[in-house]
C-alpha cells in the first residue's frame, strides 16, 4: 500500500525545460508485440519507467518471456513461452493487460485471462475485442470471471468493422492478425499515434500492414516476424500535462523530445485560452503564460485526431481559473469526472450532469487535502495545486505513478515547490 503523498506549495512560477518520456500507451502494446509476436530479441528504446510498464514486464516474465531493462531501453526475448495464463493478481495490477490477449492467442493458440472488469473510469467492456477475435476463428468461453480462449485451427484473417474506433481492440486485432492465415481488414479502426507506432514496429519486424493512422487498416498475415530495435514515440498526454502545469502556474516552459503533431487538438485550445505556444526545432514546444487565461468555451473529447479524453481533466484544471465558462463534454468514458469532487475542495465552481461538466472560472484556487482518483485526474490535481494559493497534499499517488516518470522531480527542476514523502 502506497502511503507516500505529494506536498505542493502553490504559486511558484514555472521556468525551464522538461524532457518527455516515451508514451505509456505505446509502450504497452509494443511490449506485447516485441515479446510475444516477434521471434528473437527486440529492443525498445525510450520505454518509460512507469509502474504500468513494470507490471507489463512482470506479466511477460510470468508467461516465460525474458524481459529486462537497460536504462531507458527494454530488451525482450520470447525464446520459450511456458504458460499462456495471466494470473488475476497481475491482471489487476494493470487493466490494459487485455492487450496481451491477441498476441498470446496468436503465438500459442491459447490464452486464459481474468476478465478485466471495471476500472476507475467506469465499466471497461471488451466486447469489440472478443467479437473480432471470434471472427478470426477464436473460441472464447467466458466463465467465473475468466476468459478462456483458444484457436484450435489457428487464427485466420477476417473483415472486422468496429462499432466504435476502440484503441485497445484495434491493437489486439493487429497483434492477432500479423501472423494469422490470410488478410484482415479493420474498418473504423482507431487512428491514434500509438496505433501507427505499433504498426511501424511490426512492419520493421516483417509484418505486412497498410493504412495505420487511417480508419481502414489491412494486415496480410506472414509466417514469422523477427525482433528489431525501435524507439517508442513521445508521450503526448504527459506533454499535455506539463503544458497544463505551465498554464495553471504561469511562466515559461520548453518541452523537448515531443511530437507537436500529436497535440494537434490540444495546442489550439490552449492558444485560444491565451497561452503562447509554438513548436520549434525537431521535437520541442515552447509555452509562455502570463496573466489570467480565457475560458476556451467548449471541449468535446473524441477519438484521435479529436481532443483526447486523457487530457480532459488536465484542461479542466487550467479552465478552473480562466475568465468565463467552459463546457466539457466527455464522449469516451462514462465515469471520467471523478477529479471534479477534488477540484471543488480547492474552490472550483463545476457542475456535472451526465457527460457534461460546466466550469465557471474563479479568480483563485486554494490548496487542500486531495486524493488522486485515477491517473490523469491525479495529474490534474497536481496542475491545479501548482497554481493554487497555499499548500496541497495529494494522496493515492500510485495512480499518478502509472503514467509519469518521477513527476515531482520533473516539476521541481522547473521551479515548482513539490515534494514526495
Ligand atoms: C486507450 C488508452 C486510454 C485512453 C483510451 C481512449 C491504453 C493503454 N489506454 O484505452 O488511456 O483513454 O484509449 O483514447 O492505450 N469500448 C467498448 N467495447 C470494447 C472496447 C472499448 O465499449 O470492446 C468502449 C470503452 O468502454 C470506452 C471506449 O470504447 O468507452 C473507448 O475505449 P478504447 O478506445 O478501447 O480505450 P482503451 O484501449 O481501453
Amino acid at each position: 500500500m502506497d502511503t507516500q503523498k505529494l506536498y505542493i506549495e502553490g504559486g511558484k512560477r514555472i521556468e525551464g525545460e522538461i524532457h518527455l518520456h516515451g508514451a505509456k500507451n505505446s509502450a504497452l502494446p509494443l511490449l506485447s508485440a516485441a515479446a510475444l509476436v516477434a521471434r528473437g530479441e527486440s529492443v525498445l528504446h525510450n520505454c518509460p519507467q512507469l509502474t504500468d510498464v513494470y507490471a507489463a514486464c512482470r506479466i511477460l516474465n510470468h508467461i516465460g518471456v525474458k524481459c529486462r531493462r537497460d536504462g531507458s531501453s527494454v530488451i525482450t526475448d520470447a525464446g520459450n513461452i511456458t504458460c499462456c495464463e495471466v494470473p488475476v493478481k497481475l491482471m489487476r495490477e494493470m487493466r490494459s493487460s487485455i492487450v496481451f490477449l491477441g498476441a498470446v492467442l496468436g503465438r500459442t493458440g491459447r490464452c486464459r485471462l481474468s476478465f478485466p472488469g471495471g476500472c476507475e473510469l467506469g465499466p471497461r467492456p471488451i466486447d469489440l475485442h472478443l467479437a473480432a477475435l471470434r471472427d478470426m476463428g477464436a473460441v472464447i468461453k467466458e466463465e467465473h470471471g475468466y476468459l478462456d480462449c483458444s484457436a484450435p485451427e489457428g487464427l485466420k484473417g477476417a473483415a472486422v468493422t468496429l462499432s466504435f474506433p476502440s484503441v485497445g481492440a484495434t491493437e489486439n486485432i493487429i497483434l492477432a492478425a500479423v501472423c494469422a492465415k490470410g488478410t484482415t481488414e479493420i474498418h473504423n479502426a482507431a487512428r491514434e499515434p500509438e496505433i501507427t507506432d505499433l504498426a511501424l514496429f511490426l512492419t520493421k519486424c516483417g509484418a505486412k500492414i497498410s493504412g495505420a493512422g487511417t480508419d481502414l487498416i489491412v494486415i496480410s498475415g506472414v509466417d514469422t516476424l523477427t525482433g528489431c530495435e525501435h524507439t517508442v514515440i513521445p508521450d503526448r498526454i504527459a506533454a499535455a500535462t506539463y503544458l497544463c502545469c505551465a498554464a495553471t502556474a504561469g511562466g515559461e516552459l520548453v518541452l523537448s523530445g515531443v511530437n507537436a503533431e500529436h497535440l494537434g487538438a490540444v495546442i489550439p485550445i490552449m492558444q485560444a485560452m491565451g497561452c503562447r505556444i509554438y513548436s520549434f526545432g525537431k521535437d520541442s514546444i515552447y509555452i509562455s503564460v502570463r496573466g489570467r487565461l480565457k475560458a476556451p468555451t467548449t471541449i468535446r473529447t473524441m477519438p484521435y485526431p479529436g481532443f483526447p479524453t486523457d487530457a480532459q481533466a488536465l484542461l479542466m484544471a487550467a479552465a478552473a481559473t480562466a475568465e468565463g465558462t467552459t463546457v466539457f463534454v466527455e464522449n469516451i468514458f462514462e465515469n471520467r469526472y471523478r477529479h471534479v469532487s477534488e477540484l471543488l475542495r480547492m474552490g472550483c465552481s463545476i457542475k456535472v450532469e451526465g457527460k457534461v461538466a460546466i466550469v465557471q472560472g474563479v479568480k483563485r484556487l486554494y490548496g487542500a487535502e486531495l486524493e488522486a482518483t485515477d491517473l490523469r485526474g491525479g495529474a490534474a490535481l497536481v496542475a491545479a495545486a501548482l497554481g493554487a494559493e497555499g499548500k496541497s497534499v495529494i494522496s493515492e499517488i500510485h495512480h499518478i505513478d502509472r503514467g509519469y516518470e518521477n513527476i515531482e522531480q520533473a516539476l521541481r527542476n522547473v521551479g515548482a515547490d513539490i515534494k514526495r514523502k
